[in-house]
């Protein structure tokens, strides 16, 4: 895969300089959330024109609903009108929005071009960047269609986090105290001291590093990527019921929760990594109270596309860095759910 993940304070405006020693072409399409246009546009447009890019730029409006067929249809008459070629090559300057629809607009645009990621969200540095997922949502649900197209090259800026809320940098950090579940380690001990902002480069690092081996170890999500699942089997659940009020970032939070409380319960565990699990949270200021009944949750998660096939794997943190896959028939689902909540 080899997809090189650059973290350097002031990237931005050296993304010209990095993208003409990466790529061939000088030609590309910039797509940003009307957000970010007004933030980071300007510095990375004139990096690239100062090494001599020609770029065209897109821009839609911020937000979920926007991560539709309809913008990566009018991303791919944008790149048309630029009179982009195979050759040339698309730019995500965005959260995981932009980057998962860009990198989808990038993946059918004259049956495939390459793109370049430029996560502005913690979220979209430690995780939507990270993989080669790219897709949009359709009516029924989110990510129902998409592709696997790695990008080039991301660059990340820590200094981006700086104009993200709160609530913007709490997504962030429950997937990064997944991936700190998941592998233990370095990551583990920042999170448990509550310290994971005050060494973001370090902190991205280790994120794309730890995420990085389950894609490597499984591209197409069949197998061990799916742990990367933890959290999100009751967080989806809790998303769906919420009318999506509740954001991923804190229902995959409670989620975490719910489904070590619901293994543990299952496969008569000990307790110890459901508190080691809660405290984690607490250190980062991350609530996990679910507002749902299990039935209303597992009236939701049944829906879930990672069900399909009549069973479902479920997340077994048996220990900090050991978690495990462990396969249950679906018509347990309303048993698991309620076991956790
Ligand atoms: N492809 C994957 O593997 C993968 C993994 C996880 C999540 N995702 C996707 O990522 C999306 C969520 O990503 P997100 O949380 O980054 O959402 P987002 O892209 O919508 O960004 C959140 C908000 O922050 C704004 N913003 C972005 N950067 C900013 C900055 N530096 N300062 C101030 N505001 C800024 C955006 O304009 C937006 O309003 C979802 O669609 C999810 O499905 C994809
Ligand atoms: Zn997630």
């Amino acid at each position: 895969m080899n997809v090189i993940y650059d973290i350097k304070r002031g990237l931005l405006s050296q993304a010209g300089k990095l993208l003409s020693e990466r790529l061939k072409s000088r030609r590309a399409l910039l797509v940003c959330d009307d957000i970010t246009a007004s933030l980071y546009a300007d510095v990375v447009t004139t990096s690239l024109k100062a090494s001599g890019f020609d770029v065209a730029s897109f821009v839609f409006p911020h937000g979920e609903a926007n991560k539709t067929w309809s913008t990566a249809g009018s991303i791919l008459e944008a790149a048309a009108g630029a009179k982009l070629t195979r050759s040339d090559f698309f730019i995500s300057l965005g959260g995981g929005v932009c980057g998962d629809i860009t990198g989808f607009a990038a993946a059918v645009y004259l049956r495939g071009v390459k793109f370049v990621q430029i996560p502005t969200t913690l979220l979209a540095a430690v995780d939507a960047s990270v993989g080669g997922k790219t897709g949009v949502d359709l009516g029924a649900g989110k990510n129902l269609a998409g592709a696997f197209h790695q990008p080039e090259c991301v660059l990340f800026d820590p200094d981006v986090i700086g104009t993200l809320s709160k609530e913007q940098l709490d997504e962030g950090k429950a997937e990064i105290i997944k991936h700190a579940v998941l592998a233990g380690g370095r990551l583990y001990e920042i999170a448990s001291c509550g310290a994971i902002l005050d060494d973001i480069e370090k902190v991205v690092a280790l994120n794309v590093e730890i995420k990085r081996k389950y894609v490597e170890a499984d591209p197409c999500d069949t197998g061990c990527r799916q742990l990367l699942n933890f959290g999100h089997t009751i967080g989806h659940a809790i998303e769906k019921c919420s009318n999506y009020t509740i954001s991923h970032g804190r229902a995959v939070a409670m989620g975490m929760v719910a489904e070590t409380k619901a293994f543990i319960k299952l496969y008569n565990e000990k307790y110890e990594i459901l508190e080691i699990i809660k405290s984690l949270l607490e250190k980062n200021s991350i609530k996990f109270d679910i507002p749902y009944t299990a039935r209303e949750l597992a009236q939701a998660a049944i829906h879930d596309k990672k069900m399909a096939d009549g069973n479902l794997n479920i997340v077994a943190p048996l220990e900090i860095g050991n978690c495990q896959l462990k396969s249950i028939p679906i018509s347990r689902l309303e048993e698991y759910i309620a076991a956790g909540v």
